[in-house]
């Protein structure tokens, strides 16, 4: 990863730095303190310095911004090689034009202001839209909504080829399709067009505690099933395994109260694995109580569909960005403690609905048993038919698939044991035939990459060759990292 800057690569840069500037004028900061910013991950597994300096040393008294957007390549990928710092948010009617640079937080508190909101939506929100969207853009909304890359309208692509070019499905489609989900293979997204809808103000915010495995899957794969939002369901629904150590020291557990922990806790020690299913409504207040009556009798009538323990549902009432902004309390919380810049060996997988049971029993209930990492570990279900086959996201072929989010934080003396059971599930899942697909995949091999795209592959890399050919991008996937006797190989 050392010095990759062909002239190629600084070309493409110096279009990309030219379309930029001339759009927002705003500065691109090149200095160390900057640069070292960008040169770890949220994993803390590996460090990389952005490789590539700009064409031209910019004069030295552009200052620094007040603050910059933190990065969060996931794991083990090196970050975009040039820091390009630029503010656009533009709200229209129904759609919302934003910089790939701009982070989601700042997305959904721009467009609150005019009464919208996107409607999928990650759990955290300080990422770039141009990174999620370069992978699938997830959370408890995607049931409905389909991920975030179903929401767009159009994207502004500077290609491999230091093309600028606007795509959509009806104008160079194939290059829409190929940039999302496509790991920023094939081009750096400087805008998208993102679909709003009218902003809900509140979510009344609920967890069900389930002891066994059938009752939680079946409810969820209930609520997932409503899909109007006439009817009366969750707008939002995802679920994790609650294990000893990820009650209390997560950071997604500023929900609960101390008491209601020591509840839980009581009634995992007794059973082991206990399961959280979680859930939102959103509303607005506007009509006063109306609106609350008519949360708190539709809760009660779905509940009597629903197999939770007894007298455990759990309800909070919040506005609704604070519930989007969740898991930044959280954040917060795990800073104090010093427990956010840790090594994150994370795990993410898509598993057909029909393998998971064996899942359950050979990763929670085997490989998963000492409960002793600490971090969230999420479970929960998705429908296939919103997503978009032509897209580069990749997904397991059946109905339902369910999301797991090994979300684990590591010390500098276990991660390699987390790694390690990363390994062992992902054996057990090749070996015990379950199908699966990695979100936020890494491989180290070209044949392992071929398998994870299985039918998109040829796809893949007929885009690539058309739109990155000499490989510029994101070698840091490394899907294509020797371009030309690879490519030439096919
Ligand atoms: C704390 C945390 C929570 C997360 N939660 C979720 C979640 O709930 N749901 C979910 O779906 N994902 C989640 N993710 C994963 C996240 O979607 C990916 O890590 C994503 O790449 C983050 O984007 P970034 O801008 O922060 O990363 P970056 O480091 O900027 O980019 C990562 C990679 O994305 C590509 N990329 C970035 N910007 C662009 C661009 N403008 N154009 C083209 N390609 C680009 C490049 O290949 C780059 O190497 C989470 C990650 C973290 C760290
Ligand atoms: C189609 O893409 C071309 C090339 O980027 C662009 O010039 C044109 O404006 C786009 N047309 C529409 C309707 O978006
Ligand atoms: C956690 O440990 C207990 C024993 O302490 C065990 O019974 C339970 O199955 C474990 N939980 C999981 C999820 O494996
Ligand atoms: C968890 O406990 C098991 C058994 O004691 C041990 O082998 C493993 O290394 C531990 N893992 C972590 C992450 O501490």
């Amino acid at each position: 990863m050392a010095t990759t800057s062909s002239s190629l690569l600084q070309s493409l840069l110096f279009s990309l730095i030219i379309h930029i500037s001339l759009s927002t004028r705003l500065p691109i900061l090149t200095d160390p303190t900057t640069i070292s910013t960008f040169s770890t991950d949220f994993g803390h597994l590996v460090t990389s310095s952005p490789a590539a300096d700009p064409p031209h040393p910019l004069p030295s008294d552009q200052s620094p911004p007040s603050s910059s957007p933190p990065f969060h390549s996931a794991y083990r990928i090196p970050r975009v090689r040039v820091t390009v710092v630029v503010n656009r948010i533009r709200v229209f009617d129904d759609y919302v034009d934003v910089g790939g640079e701009q982070l989601w937080i700042d997305v959904l508190l721009e467009t609150v202001k005019h009464g919208l909101s996107p409607c999928s939506w990650t759990d955290y929100l300080y990422l770039t839209v141009g990174g999620t969207l370069s992978n699938a853009g997830i959370s408890g909304q995607a049931f409905r909504h389909g991920p975030q890359i179903s929401n767009v309208r159009e994207l502004d692509v500077v290609t491999g080829t230091g093309d600028i070019l606007t795509c959509s499905k009806k104008n160079n489609s194939d290059l829409f399709y190929a940039v999302l989900g496509g790991l920023g293979q094939f081009g750096i997204i400087t805008r998208a067009r993102i679909t709003l809808r009218p902003a809900p103000k509140r979510a009344r915010w609920v967890r069900l505690i389930y002891v066994d495995f059938e009752n939680f899957i079946k409810d969820q794969e209930k609520l997932i099933s409503i899909l109007e939002e006439d009817d009366f369901g969750f707008d939002y629904v995802e679920g994790s395994l609650m294990m000893d150590q990820s009650l209390s020291s997560n950071w997604r557990s500023s929900f609960f109260s101390m008491e209601d922990v020591n509840k839980i806790s009581e009634l995992g020690a007794k059973f082991g694995a206990i399961y959280c299913l979680e859930g939102s409504v959103y509303y607005d207040d506007g009509l006063g109580t109306a609106a609350t009556t008519w949360i708190d009798q539709g809760l009660e009538f779905l509940y009597q569909d629903l197999n939770f323990v007894p007298g455990f549902a759990f309800t909070n009432d919040v506005s609704y960005t604070s519930f989007l902004n969740r898991v930044y309390h959280g954040e917060l919380k795990l800073r104090s403690m010093n427990l956010w810049d840790v090594p994150h060996p994370w795990l993410n997988l898509f598993v057909a609905k029909s393998k998971i049971f064996e899942f359950n029993q050979g990763v929670f209930k085997e490989i998963l048993k000492y409960n002793n990492s600490t971090g969230p570990i999420l479970i929960y279900p998705m429908n296939k038919n919103k997503w978009d086959e032509r897209m580069s996201a990749v997904i397991p072929d059946e109905e339902i698939f369910y999301s797991i989010g090994l979300l684990r934080s590591a010390t500098i003396d276990n991660w390699k044991s987390l790694e390690n059971q990363n390994e062992e599930i992902l054996r057990f899942c090749e070996q015990g035939g379950i199908n699966f697909k990695q979100y936020l995949p890494h491989y180290g091999h070209v044949d392992d990459w071929k398998k994870h795209f299985g039918s998109k592959w040829d796809m893949f890399v007929s885009m690539k060759r058309k739109y990155d050919p000499k490989a510029l991008l994101s070698r840091g996937q490394l899907i294509f990292t020797s371009p030309l006797a690879q490519l030439s190989q096919e």
